[in-house]
């Protein structure tokens, strides 16, 4: 927390950034009581990061090391490092290409949440938004969960349904899914940020 009782947060993407303009609008906008302290990002050209700079929020590039899908060790300890520098109480993936375990989780427990494409736990893992067209279901959506040590296994936080329309492309669906996540993300971390949400087991209650 700052001084204002703000929740801090810190904000992990590989990409272009839509989710985190969503987040750190409603922060600018006063919808819920957190302001972005940092993006850090495992691709240096990502556009989240050209974004974030563009609003003065600090922008980091730290490159992930040796490995395709994960952080290596040195990469993990530098994430959390810059994470606790800049004071931050919540890390908010955005996009973030990379799965986060072990040490990373217990540094942040119960205090890195996800948003996945998907209404899960239905085609976790790349590309939900083609799974969902692909397998043929008539609504799909997004969902915001806590993040454990499994991929878009932890406990669920949020969810929104998305139709998909007859003639939708991968392109088309992914579109309007985004669209939700841009309503979800900011209304989720209201809920922590009020201290809403008690966890039970894998059940998230939200508290009035
Ligand atoms: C979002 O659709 C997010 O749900 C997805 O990446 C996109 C990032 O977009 N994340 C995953 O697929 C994680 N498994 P953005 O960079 O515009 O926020």
């Amino acid at each position: 927390m700052n001084r204002t009782g703000k929740l801090r947060l810190g904000v992990l993407g590989s990409g272009k950034g839509s989710n985190f303009v969503a987040v750190a609008g409603a922060c600018a906008r006063g919808e819920l009581p957190a302001e972005v302290a940092i993006v850090m990002s495992d691709v240096a050209d990502a556009g989240i990061l050209a974004r974030a700079a563009g609003q003065g929020i600090a922008a980091r590039f730290i490159p992930p090391g040796k490995f395709r899908t994960k952080l290596d060790e040195e990469a993990e300890a530098a994430y959390i490092g810059a994470l606790r520098e800049a004071r931050v109480d919540l890390v908010v993936l955005a996009g973030f290409m990379r799965i986060l375990k072990g040490d990373f989780l217990k540094a942040f427990p119960q205090r890195v949440i996800n948003i996945h494409p998907s209404l899960l736990p239905s085609f976790p893992g790349l590309e939900a938004w083609k799974q969902a067209l692909d397998y043929g279901v008539k609504f799909t959506g997004c969902t915001v969960h806590f993040v454990d040590q499994g991929v878009d296994t932890g406990a669920i936080i949020a969810q929104q349904t998305v139709p998909v329309l007859d003639g939708d492309t991968a392109e088309s669906l992914h579109a309007r899914i985004q669209q939700a996540e841009h309503q979800l993300y900011p209304v989720a971390i209201r809920l922590m940020a009020e201290g809403r949400i008690e966890v039970r087991g894998r059940s998230v209650v939200t508290r009035a």
